[in-house]
Formats: structure tokens, sequence, C-alpha cells
């Protein structure tokens, strides 16, 4: 660390205040304080902060856009079956093609939960947490393949540590831990909404968040994951968020529809209840399949139909893609593959007193990038509808709440797998609550040949692995 060095850098973008303190400071203190200097890209903060970077007209895109290449739910709008898909799906899994992404860097504050998400009980009987049902359905797959998928997961500075010492103290879940790797995404400084300085955490830290689940194709690539996925013979990825526990990771139909569409990334989406629903929007832009944030979408736009009457923005997103680790590799090269967003948040920041403020009113900038944006580059991007019961139960909002809530989620489960049992001739009490562990039975077609014929469940039960 030179000290010089990193005030002339400071002084050239007008940021040397983050040294003010440097005179009070222990060794430790420096030393760490330079590190997170040093990693900031001070020529992307000044030109974010100048409105410099290219952004885009959401208004021209929404007024152009369309509906998307996609195959719905009940098959249609594919030149291939679902059966010739989901064949596809099975030879690339048996052949040891396809890995699992977990983005699980976000802190859950609308959950109100204090540790890592995936650290969340979510099994309505088995009590199982997010990351155990994930490593579950992974273990469950790999069996039936007879292949070990590789499980990355990304944290955050916020989720790093726990989620480490949790694998660690939980057996890696029943996973091998060489079949899992856990890695951290980078930050970005958060700045003063008003003057573009830097905030200060401390004395001795920058204010720095999580650069946003697009932050993944860098920490990718940095962490080495890419290379490995490579060395397995890992061609791509099912990425998936942490909160939903219907997600179908891995799901053979899914993986099948990416490789026989010849796309780079796949996009798994839910039709909207509505048109102003709060959720990304995919649309066909320019030529392009891109994602329109709900906050970015003009009303009219949302409203605007078909000539079947039906939305023309149908398709929302669930943060579930299948994208090529080829792809995945040129992103991580080219610096200008995803922008950043803005967002203005509340940020505890150290004042002129030395005091610490937490602010009740938003007064910073934060700088974030998302994994959908790499939609417009990839070839021949393509969507896939899933039924919200087969696929979508996000745990956002603590219980209480009107949607997003664990009650719902777990409700969902239970839902799921009493349909599961029934197709498989079970009949199941009403009220009565029943939970299928993936490595009992992974699709209500295994099911019905793991359990006895005219099965009735009057009592709650876990079918355990
Ligand atoms: C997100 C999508 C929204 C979609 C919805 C579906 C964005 C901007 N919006 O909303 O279009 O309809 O999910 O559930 O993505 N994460 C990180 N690092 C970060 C930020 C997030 O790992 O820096 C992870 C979180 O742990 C989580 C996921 O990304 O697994 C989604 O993040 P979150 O901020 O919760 O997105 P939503 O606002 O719920």
């Amino acid at each position: 660390m030179n000290l010089e060095s990193l005030k002339s850098q400071l002084a050239k973008y007008s940021q040397e205040h983050v040294l003010e303190y440097w005179d009070e400071l222990s060794d430790e203190e420096r030393q760490s304080l330079a590190a997170q200097i040093e990693d900031v890209d001070f020529e992307t903060i000044a030109t974010l902060v100048a409105g410099k970077d290219e952004k885009i007209d959401f208004e021209t895109l929404a007024a152009n856009a369309e509906t998307p290449p996609s195959v719905r739910a009940d098959g249609s709008g594919a030149k291939w079956s679902v059966d010739e898909a989901r064949q596809r799906g099975e030879a690339a899994l048996r052949a040891g093609e396809v890995g699992a992404i977990l983005v699980a860097g976000g802190q859950g504050t609308r959950l109100g939960f204090d540790q890592p998400k995936g650290m969340f009980p979510i099994g309505p009987i088995s009590n199982r947490t997010l990351f155990q049902i994930f490593a579950d359905r992974l273990l469950a797959i790999g069996k039936k393949y007879g292949v070990a998928i590789p499980f990355y997961i990304m944290t955050s500075d916020a989720t790093d540590a726990e989620t480490r010492a949790y694998f660690q103290e939980n057996n890696y879940l029943g996973m091998s831990p060489d079949d899992v790797r856990i890695f951290r995404q980078g930050t970005m400084p958060a700045v003063d909404a008003k003057t573009g300085k830097l905030l200060m955490a401390s004395k001795s830290s920058l204010a720095l968040s999580p650069d946003g689940h697009g932050g993944t194709v860098r920490a990718l690539d940095r962490n080495g994951c890419l290379d490995d996925a490579k060395k397995r013979g890992v061609k791509c990825l099912s990425y998936f968020q942490v909160d939903n526990p219907l997600v179908n990771v891995c799901e053979p139909t899914l993986i099948g529809h990416h490789l026989l569409s010849g796309s780079e990334m796949t996009t798994q989406v839910i039709r909207k209840r509505y048109a102003m629903e709060k959720v990304g929007n995919i649309a066909l832009a320019g030529g392009k399949v891109q994602v329109i944030e709900y906050s970015d979408l003009p009303q009219k736009a949302a409203e605007a139909t078909d000539a079947d009457g039906q939305l023309k923005l149908w398709a929302g997103s669930i943060g579930v893609h299948v994208i090529d680790v080829d792809f995945l590799c040129r992103a991580s090269q080219s610096t200008s593959s995803l922008p950043f967003h803005r967002a203005q948040k509340k940020v505890p920041y150290l004042d002129a007193n030395q005091n610490v403020v937490s602010p009740s009113e938003p007064n910073a900038v934060k700088f974030e990038k998302f994994i959908f944006d790499l939609l417009p580059s990839a070839k021949n991007a393509f969507v896939v509808e899933v039924l919200p019961s087969e696929g979508f139960a996000p745990v956002k909002n603590a219980d209480g709440a009107e949607n997003d809530t664990p009650k719902l989620a777990r409700e969902a489960i239970v839902a799921q797998h009493r349909r599961w049992l029934e197709a498989a001739g079970a009949s199941v009490a009403e009220g009565v609550k029943v939970e299928i562990n993936p490595r009992f039975s992974l699709t209500p077609e295994e099911l019905a040949t793991k359990i006895p014929a005219n099965l009735h469940i009057d009592a709650d039960r876990y079918f355990e692995a």
C-alpha cells in the first residue's frame, strides 16, 4: 500500500475525504481501508455520479415492446414437444453438462430474518431450510442421472461467513464438499445522493454494499468457478434466487428448451396476473430480449394487448435462468456487458461530527448490476413459462404481509405435494399437511412407483429421503 498513490488517486476524483481520519487509525485499520479504496473503480463511480453512463430509454423501449420468443406452460410456441425437451435436458444432465448457481447475497431485510435467507426454515413439516431444500433437490437429480451436480453459491460480505459456517457445521447438507463452492460477490460504494462523495461507514471503512446479482458474472470468473465448470465439462448453469423453495433447479424440461432453442440464456417466467404486477417484464424490443423492471414500465405499455386481447408483456421474471458457461466467460471478459442501475437508499454514514447517523429518508445512491441484463447480448435468448403453483412461491415478506410470505410458500409446497400424491393415486384428508423430499421422489411419476396403491393419508406426513 502506498499512501501517496492512494492520495493522488483520490484527489483525481475529489474523494480525498475518505482519508480524513487516517492519522487516527491503527495499522490494521489503515490496511483494511486502503484495500477497500484500492478495490473501488473510481472511473466508473465518476461516470455514474456524473450521469454519463449509457441510459436505457425505457419509455421508448416499452412502447415498442413485443411478446418475446417463448414456450408456454402448455407446451405451445415451440417447434419441439415438451417430451422432446425433457429428453434433451435429461441427456445433458446424464452427460454431466449442467451445474447450479444460487445467488444468496441478499440480506432478507423485508423478511425480518437476521441470518442469511438460505438458513430460513421453510419445510412445512420437516422445517428444512431453503439451503437444505435446494441441496436435497441437487442430490436427488445427481442420483437420478448418475452425476454430481456442482453447486456454486454466491454470498456477499453480509452473508458469507454464516453461510460457510452453516454448510461446514451441517456436513455440506449431504453434498460432497468438492461439489459445493461458496464464493463472495464484489461490492460497490454508496455515494451521497447530493454530492456524489463516497459515504463512510466508520473512520476506517467505506459504506459498501453488494454489487447486485449481476455481480455474479465477475465473481464466478474471479473465484475460478467458470474454470471449474469447464474442467468438469459443465456447459450450462441453472441459476436461481435463494428465496424460492418451489424453484425448478436443474429441471430437465427447462434445460431441454434452452438447448433446443439454441439459446445462450433462457429465462423462466410466470404469466403476470395483471398488467401492473410488480415483477420484471420480459419483452422483445429492438430485436433483443430484455427485462423492463415494473418500476420502469409505463402503464400504457404494461396494458398493451395483442390481437387476441392478451397482454403483450405477459411474461413476469422470477429470477430463474439457464445460462451457458461459454456465454458467461465471454460476458466476464467484456467491461460493457452489464449496466449499473441506481437505487435511492437509506445508508448509515459517518457525519462531519464523527457520529454514525441512520437517516430516516433516502440519503444515498447505491449502484447495482442485474443478471438479466445479460439477455440482450445472449444469442437466441428464450423464455419458458412455468405455472406459479409448480415453480414460484418466493419468501420475501414477513408473515402478515399480503403476498410472498413464509406461510404462503409453505401452503404452496403442501398444495403441490398434495397434487402429486393425488395424481399418484393417494387420497389426502382435508386440512392435512404433506411434504415430499425430492430424495424420496422428484416427480409425481416417480412418486406413483413408491407409494402403496390406494394410500390414504389422514395425518400430517413427511416423505423423507
Ligand atoms: C427480483 C427481481 C424481479 C423478480 C423477482 C422475483 C431484481 C432487480 N428484481 O426482485 O424482477 O420479479 O426477483 O422473485 O432482481 N442478490 C444477491 N446479491 C445482490 C442482490 C441480490 O445475491 O447484490 C440475490 C438475493 O439474495 C436474491 C436475489 O438476488 O436471491 C433477488 O434479489 P432481491 O433484491 O431479493 O430481488 P427482488 O426485489 O425480490
